[in-house]
């Protein structure tokens, strides 16, 4: 009845059978799959973020497909602020990151197309690529210590999808390994990018947390030979998962005028959410958020 691309929904796996089964007996383990922030009581809006929320310009729709100019110039201040030159005009506002997965994979792909994405590495592209009727072909991540782009793996993967990879996806810092990409390692994904004409999509959700002792971590924003795509949006940053608002970050070579097209396209379905707020970024609750997590 329901079509291929919506997921099985296998029976739950022991793991979560064994913690049903407790929580029936009256025990309450300490659950360490919890990845809610706010429930493991580290995030959450403070009074002034949730007055930002309530604002009257909530009220007001002015819609514009790639989002509110006032919110895309708050956020390309915020990058500014990280060292990071952003025009506005090259963000596009979405309600999640997983949505601007799907928009992408629908504006990239057609049908039985495939991205190419790290294993181990982030699980939902799985039921996200399958849902926009896209196919999720791996490399493996080599270990020796620590986690590295195996280059000969990088190269299998697009070999086997031969004339049919679109996008590469890379996660900056890698969920769920921790893995940053280096130098010599940014430049290899951005020739095989080039070598294969497909588009570079890079998840930098975790971008703003370095590792201690490390600086802040390198980013693909404004890269210019390939083109390419820097997903990023307030959850993580904010440590709030509830707080919708996702965006990509366009750039590339000028003769992708056409990739710009995510808008058109966008346009034309009506997809993009129109009803994020200047507010909702200029007040900058994402700071304030990320005292609160600072704070003793
Ligand atoms: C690497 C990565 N990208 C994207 C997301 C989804 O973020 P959003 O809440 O904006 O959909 C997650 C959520 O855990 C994530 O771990």
């Amino acid at each position: 009845m329901l079509s291929r691309r919506i997921p099985e929904l296998d029976r739950p796996n022991a793991w979560t059978l064994a913690l049903e089964a407790a929580r029936a007996a009256g025990r309450a383990p300490a659950d360490l799959t919890v990845s809610d922030p706010v429930r493991a009581g580290l995030g959450g809006l403070d009074a002034a973020g949730r007055a930002a929320l309530a604002s009257a310009a909530v009220a007001r729709h002015d819609p514009d497909p790639r989002g509110q100019p006032e919110a895309r110039a708050a956020i390309a201040a915020e990058l500014a602020a990280e060292g990071c030159t952003v025009d506005p005009g090259d963000l596009v506002l979405t309600a999640s990151t997983s949505e601007s997965y799907a928009h992408l994979f629908r504006a990239l792909c057609d049908p039985g197309d495939v991205v190419l994405a790290a294993q181990p590495g982030y699980p939902l592209f799985e039921p996200l690529a399958r849902l926009e009727g896209v196919v999720l072909g791996h490399w493996r991540l080599a270990w020796d210590g620590r986690w590295h782009v195996d280059e000969g793996a990088l190269d299998a993967a697009f070999e086997a999808h031969r004339g049919r990879v679109r996008a590469l996806l890379v996660v900056q810092a890698a969920a769920p390994t921790g893995a940053c990409l280096d130098a010599r390692e940014r430049e290899a994904i951005v020739a095989r990018c080039a070598a294969h004409g497909c588009a570079l999509v890079s998840d930098e959700v975790f971008r703003p947390f370095p590792r201690p002792g490390h600086g802040p971590l390198p980013t693909f924003l404004g890269e210019s030979r390939v083109p390419t795509v820097v997903l990023d949006g307030l959850s993580k940053r904010c440590g709030v998962p509830q707080l919708k608002l996702g965006w990509m970050a366009l750039s590339g070579p000028p003769y992708m005028g056409g990739f710009h097209g995510v808008s058109p396209a966008s346009q034309l379905l009506g997809v993009w959410p129109t009803s994020v707020r200047r507010e909702l970024v200029e007040d900058r609750i994402e700071v304030r958020v990320l005292h609160t997590l600072e704070s003793p």
